[in-house]
C-alpha cells in the first residue's frame, strides 16, 4: 500500500516466527514462482508486530536473502498487528487533485492516534458508491512502527520499495489464484504463530478484517509450560505430533483447546461481519498459515460454522519454476508460502 516506486521486486514477509521470502516473475502465461525461502526467528523477537530483537531480525533476514539467491535487491514487506488500520470510509465524490487531502482530513476521525505520527495510504474501491458518495480504502501505520521494519530492511543491505499489509497480500494470493463468484464473499484467514489474520472480501475488495493475538505460538507455549521443557523443544514436539497425527495424550486436550479458541474468534468475526451494513453471504473460509495445520481445526470450524472450509492454495494457478519445487516441497511450503507470494506479486517485471 505504501508504495515508494516500481521496479523488479522481492515479496519478504517477516513474520513472527520466521522470514519468508519469495521471488517471483510475471510471464505472459501468468505469475510464476522462483524462489522460496524461510529461515527461523528466535523466540519473542517480534512481539504483537513489532521488532524487539533487531539484530537478529537483521541477522535472518541477510541470512534468507542469501539463501534465496534472488537477484533483485529491492523488496516489499509487510506489517500487521493492532498497530495498523484498515477502514472503508465514505467520502462525499472529490477530483482526484483533491482527494489526498480529503481523504486525509477525513481520516483523522477514524485514527486514534496523532496524524503527525502516522503514514495513510488508501485506495479508491468505487468511485460511485451512490448518493454522492464515493467508498475509500483507508491504511494507516504509525510511523515509527513502520520504520522499524524499514530499518531492519535497510540494514540487510536492501530496499523497501512497498510496504504492504499482511492482510492485503492475503487476498492479492487469493485473487491471482481464483475465480469468484461476484454475489458472494469469501473468508481469509491465516493463522501464523502469534496473529491470525482474518479478511472477507468479494472479487475484487477488502470488506471486512481483523487481526486476532493468537496462534501457533499459544500451543508451544502451553505444551512448554505442561511438560516443563524449553520453547524449542515444545516447539519440536508440536510440529512432530500435528504432522505425523499421533498426538501424545498429555498434550490432546491443549490442541484441542487452541482449535476451539482459533475456531471461536473466526466465528465471532463473522458475528461482527454480520453486524456491518453492506454485507454479502458467504461462500467458503479459506485457511493458510502454518497453525492452520494443527490438526481437526478445519473440521472443527466446519461443524461450528456450517460454511465450507478448504486450505487456500496459492498454487491454483500460480506456476512453479526450478527443480526444488518437487510436490513434497510444495505441499511442505504451501501454507506459509501465501503472504510472501502475495508481496512478491506486487511488482512488476
Ligand atoms: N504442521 C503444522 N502443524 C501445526 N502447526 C504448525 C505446523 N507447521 C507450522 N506450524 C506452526 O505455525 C506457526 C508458524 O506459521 P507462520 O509461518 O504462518 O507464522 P508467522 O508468519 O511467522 O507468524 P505471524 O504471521 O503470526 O507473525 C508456528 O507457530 C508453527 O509452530
Ligand atoms: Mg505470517
Amino acid at each position: 500500500m505504501f508504495g515508494l516506486g516500481a521496479k523488479s521486486i522481492i515479496g519478504l514477509d517477516i513474520g513472527s516466527s520466521s522470514v519468508k521470502l519469495v521471488e517471483a516473475e510475471k510471464r505472459r502465461s501468468g505469475w510464476v514462482i522462483r524462489s522460496f525461502s524461510s529461515v527461523t526467528l528466535p523466540e519473542d523477537t517480534i512481539v504483537d508486530g513489532e521488532i524487539v530483537n533487531h539484530a537478529a531480525v537483521v541477522e535472518a533476514i541477510k541470512n534468507v536473502y542469501k539463501e534465496s539467491n534472488a537477484k533483485s535487491k529491492y523488496v516489499c514487506t509487510s506489517v500487521s498487528g493492532s498497530s495498523v488500520i484498515i477502514k472503508h470510509i465514505s467520502l462525499p465524490k472529490t477530483a482526484p487533485s483533491e482527494l489526498e487531502d480529503q481523504v486525509y482530513w477525513e481520516a483523522e476521525q477514524y485514527i486514534p492516534f496523532d496524524m503527525s505520527e502516522i503514514s495513510l495510504d488508501f485506495e479508491v474501491v468505487q468511485e460511485d458508491a451512490g448518493d454522492g458518495k464515493m467508498d475509500i480504502l483507508l491504511v494507516a501505520a504509525k510511523k515509527d512502527f513502520i520504520e522499524k521494519r524499514l530499518a531492519a530492511v535497510r540494514e540487510s543491505e536492501l530496499t523497501t520499495e512497498i510496504l504492504d499489509i499482511d492482510t492485503l497480500a492475503l487476498a492479492n494470493t487469493f485473487w491471482e489464484n481464483y475465480d469468484v463468484n461476484q454475489d458472494s464473499a469469501s473468508v481469509l484467514v491465516d493463522v501464523g504463530a502469534s496473529l491470525m489474520k482474518i479478511n472477507i472480501v468479494n472479487q475484487n475488495t477488502t470488506i471486512f478484517t481483523r487481526d486476532v493475538a493468537i496462534g501457533g505460538k499459544n500451543l508451544t507455549q502451553e505444551i512448554q509450560n505442561k511438560l516443563g521443557i524449553s520453547f524449542q523443544e515444545a516447539e519440536v514436539l508440536k510440529i512432530d505430533a500435528c504432522t505425523t497425527g499421533q498426538i501424545p495424550e498429555e498434550i490432546a486436550p491443549l490442541v484441542t483447546a487452541i482449535s476451539e479458541n482459533i475456531a471461536l474468534e473466526i466465528r465471532r468475526s463473522l458475528d461482527f461481519y454480520a453486524a456491518t451494513p453492506t454485507q454479502q453471504p458467504l461462500n467458503s473460509v479459506y485457511l493458510c498459515g502454518g497453525a492452520s495445520r494443527i490438526p481437526n481445526l478445519a473440521n472443527m470450524l466446519g461443524e461450528m460454522l456450517g460454511l465450507q472450509i478448504e486450505y487456500l492454495n496459492p498454487f491454483a494457478k500460480v506456476t512453479c519454476s526450478g527443480r526444488e519445487f518437487n510436490e513434497e516441497f510444495i505441499a511442505a511450503i504451501s501454507s506459509s508460502a501465501v503472504v510472501p507470494l502475495g508481496l512478491a506479486m506486487r511488482g512488476v517485471e
